[in-house]
């Protein structure tokens, strides 16, 4: 008797074990989706048979009220009196849906020196960040180590990033996620006192600056983060991520110049900042 056929669901199941091992654990759309925005709202399923009459005009997207979220941040970060306090509310906080997402265990907050004076901000923990639990510790972080070392800022540096769980399938953290958690960064940045921001990633420089432009056109430049109240203001330089690095080693010297530019600037002694 010939052996029966795979049935289509054996088949799925086969193609997903085969990228399981090779390391794939998540699906991803040709195009981000931002599940905040869309409130979360699946598609209405398709008719089985195609229908003659004009298609029904599609809903835009539903916005999910993010404030009861952003609020709620906004109040544990203000009732954050030292920096200790401030980590543990990030680690309790339930309001970044990124936390039921895409992390797989904790909360990825900061590493460094608490009362560094340059604060590196990048854009989202990645698959290592949340196993071990501090930020920049893959392969895009040592990269990030080994230039922050031949700076001489190794020792003067505190890194963080725009949203403390990981997306899943490490996508872009949506501006809806990176708004929950701006009031836990903001309040980061008002404990430790930094003198300046390195903002690594167009993710990072956009939701920091509030801009549009991409990293290409904003990077090596120094420009004015301001906290959302206006009472902090400090310089902020914008940098390509080191991930973006890795694939594109061609442009280390773009990121090594704006590193050098930041670290004259850190070192001048007489100036005020
Ligand atoms: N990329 C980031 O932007 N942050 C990390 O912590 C790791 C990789």
């Amino acid at each position: 008797m010939p052996a029966a056929e795979p049935t289509a669901a054996q088949l799925a199941e086969s193609l997903l074990a085969f990228w399981a091992d090779g390391g794939v654990d998540a699906m991803m759309l040709d195009e981000p989706v931002d599940r905040i925005a869309a409130g979360r709202i699946l598609p209405p399923p398709r008719p089985s048979t195609p229908v003659a009459t004009a298609p029904a005009p599609r809903p835009g997207p539903v916005q999910r009220d993010i404030s009861g979220a952003v609020a709620q941040a906004q109040a544990l970060a203000a009732a954050a009196q030292d920096f200790d306090a401030l980590v543990a509310a990030i680690a309790g906080f339930e309001g970044c849906p990124l936390r039921h997402e895409g992390a797989a265990t904790q909360a990825v907050v900061f590493r460094g020196d608490p009362k560094a004076p340059l604060m590196v901000i990048g854009e989202a923990p990645g698959a290592d960040e949340d196993v071990l639990g501090q930020p920049f510790v893959g392969r895009a972080g040592k990269l990030l180590d080994r230039m922050l070392t031949a700076a001489g800022l190794q020792d003067r540096v505190l890194i963080t990033n725009t949203v403390y769980w990981r997306p899943p399938g490490n996508r872009t953290p949506t501006q809806a996620e990176q708004a929950i958690c701006a009031p836990f960064v903001e309040r980061m940045i008002a404990l430790v006192k930094p003198r300046m921001l390195l903002l690594a990633g167009g993710a990072s420089a956009k939701s920091m600056l509030r801009r549009e432009e991409g990293i290409l056109s904003l990077r090596g430049r120094w420009l004015e983060w301001k906290s959302s109240d206006g009472a902090l203001e400090l310089p902020a330089m914008p940098t390509l991520h080191p991930a973006f690095l890795l694939r594109q080693p061609g442009a280390k010297k773009k990121a090594w110049s704006d590193l050098l530019t930041l670290t004259e600037r850190l070192d001048r002694p007489d100036r005020p900042h």
